[in-house]
């Protein structure tokens, strides 16, 4: 599937009043995961309120241990301070690297900006080795410009 072709489904969901914030955050996930052969885990998290860390939001794949994360570990937490995508080719190349499955090959976290600051980020994991490219970086921050719409 190509990526462009997703935008629109991404654009109406976003647009659905009916639904909750999270029911809208989730169907972006199950959009991404079911449209994208190579996005087998797909979730957010968010800044927990006042802490240094993260939490899991909606998302779509195997459960995770991992629902609450310090700022500063793993990718994602890495990402919380670096305000900065954060493409990995390879899991097993990484130190500060917080395992979910042993499928996992690869990973993309690309940080949500809410006026200015970074509020949260999508994570995708996938069971294929260094599959994203700029084309994912690029529409990812579209997604995440897309949900920043609806959090502010
Ligand atoms: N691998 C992530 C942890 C979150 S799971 O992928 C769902 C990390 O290193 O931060």
């Amino acid at each position: 599937m190509n990526l462009e072709q997703l935008k629109p489904q991404i654009i109406s969901i976003i647009a659905d009043t009916n639904n909750s914030v999270a029911e809208r955050l989730h169907s972006i996930c199950e959009v991404l995961e079911s449209h994208v052969s190579y996005y087998n885990w797909v979730g957010f998290y968010f800044k927990n309120g006042d802490k240094e860390e993260l939490k899991l939001g909606p998302y779509v794949g195997t459960p995770t241990d991992h629902t609450i994360i310090p700022f500063g570990k793993g990718i994602c937490g890495q990402v919380a301070v670096s305000n900065q995508n954060f493409v990995v080719p390879d899991v097993s190349a990484q130190d500060n690297y917080i395992a979910c499955s042993i499928t996992v090959k690869a990973e993309i976290v690309v940080p949500i900006f809410v006026n200015n600051k970074n509020i949260g980020q999508i994570d995708i994991d996938s069971n294929t080795a260094d599959p994203f490219t700029e084309e994912d970086e690029r529409f990812l921050e579209f997604v995440c410009a897309q949900v920043a719409t609806i959090l502010e």
